[in-house]
């Protein structure tokens, strides 16, 4: 099969190949998916497990991308749930070879059936930024009608889901960025706009939530914003500082099946739009993933036509 995988890590997305390799074999529990649409997370470079698995033993050439909507083409010993020929989109395993292929083995549990109506590229885009949003909102951030939040990056993946669900839960949505993403995270539904370029965050009056996408600096000032008692959630690592009496939560975003159908469903129904700039063939994901042009929104890899 072709697919894309690295072998050095000081090369990042520069040291990407498309190669032929061999297909994988379902393991106990396994689909094997025949990969229509995959997504990608520029800092998949910067991940342990993008070079080595579980035992910590060096697993390159490794394939990276770990979002995929596809096709069921093999079931592994065991299996149960999924038919062969089901549309399906998920997250794959972040220690095993990813979704930038025409074949990729996935356990069985997380993945969630993909509605005929609902294209794979837009599948695609679903997974990570989706379950992300909707895990640090709701599980990790309890939030709750009538609390103010602050999604920073509102016009990148992550923000532009967490800016969207937000305000369909009744909070009050501050979305932060650049300058040339204020409309855009507008139309996403952020209900005020702070430009972290030249605006002053700390003008923004007490918040319940911060969702951080960003870190470092913005982080620490962020923390300072919430009322005591709030809660800071962070996907960029461990926060340098907690809000009084609240809670400083980090965390990595989980497969989760019903959570998925959920996203897919809002997505059909209109009240959640995906957030793509680029759909790419498999043939030009070398240059797709080392263009300099600034690209706002996701890059989807078109595997198959
Ligand atoms: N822990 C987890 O489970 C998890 C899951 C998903 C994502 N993540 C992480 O979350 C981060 C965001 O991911 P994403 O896919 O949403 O990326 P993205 O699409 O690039 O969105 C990030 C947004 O924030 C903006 N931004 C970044 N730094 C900024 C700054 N200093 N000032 C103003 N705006 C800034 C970006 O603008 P520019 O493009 O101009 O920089 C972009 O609009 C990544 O580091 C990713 O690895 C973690």
């Amino acid at each position: 099969m072709k697919a894309i995988v690295v072998t050095d890590r000081a090369e990042g997305t520069r040291g990407m190949k498309l190669v032929e390799c061999p297909e994988p074999q379902p393991a106990i529990n396994d689909v094997v998916v025949e990969v229509h649409a995959s997504g990608f997370v520029p800092t998949e470079m910067a991940w342990p497990s993008t070079w080595t698995d579980r035992r910590n033993r060096d697993r390159t050439p490794s394939i990276p991308g770990h979002e995929l909507a596809g096709v069921v083409a093999a079931l592994g010993y065991g299996t149960t749930g999924l038919s062969v020929g089901q549309r399906v989109f998920g997250l794959a395993d972040w220690h095993r070879d990813g979704t930038l292929a025409e074949y990729v083995a996935v356990e069985a549990r997380n993945l969630a059936p993909l509605p005929g109506d609902v294209a794979f590229t837009v599948g695609a885009s679903l997974p990570i930024s989706g379950l992300t949003a909707w895990q640090g909102l709701f599980e990790h951030g309890r939030l709750r009608a009538g609390q103010r939040v602050i999604a920073h990056g509102a016009a990148g993946a992550v923000g532009s889901m967490v800016t969207q669900l937000a305000r369909s839960a009744g909070a009050h949505v501050i979305g932060t960025g650049r300058a040339a993403d204020r409309q855009k995270a507008l139309d996403f539904g952020a209900q005020e706009f702070v430009d972290l370029d030249s605006a002053t965050l700390e003008g923004v009056s007490s918040v319940d939530l911060v969702f951080d996408v960003i870190g470092g600096d913005i982080g620490k000032r962020s923390a300072r914003l919430i009322r005591p008692g709030g809660t800071l959630v962070s996907v960029v690592g461990p926060p340098a500082a907690r809000p009084v009496d609240g809670l400083a939560i980090d965390f990595v975003v989980e497969s989760d099946r019903a959570q998925l159908s959920e996203i897919v469903q809002r997505v059909r129904d209109g009240r959640l739009r995906t957030n793509i700039g680029l759909i790419a063939p498999l043939d030009d994901t070398v240059a797709a993933f080392n263009s300099t042009e600034r690209r706002a929104g996701k890059t989807v890899i078109r595997i198959r036509p």
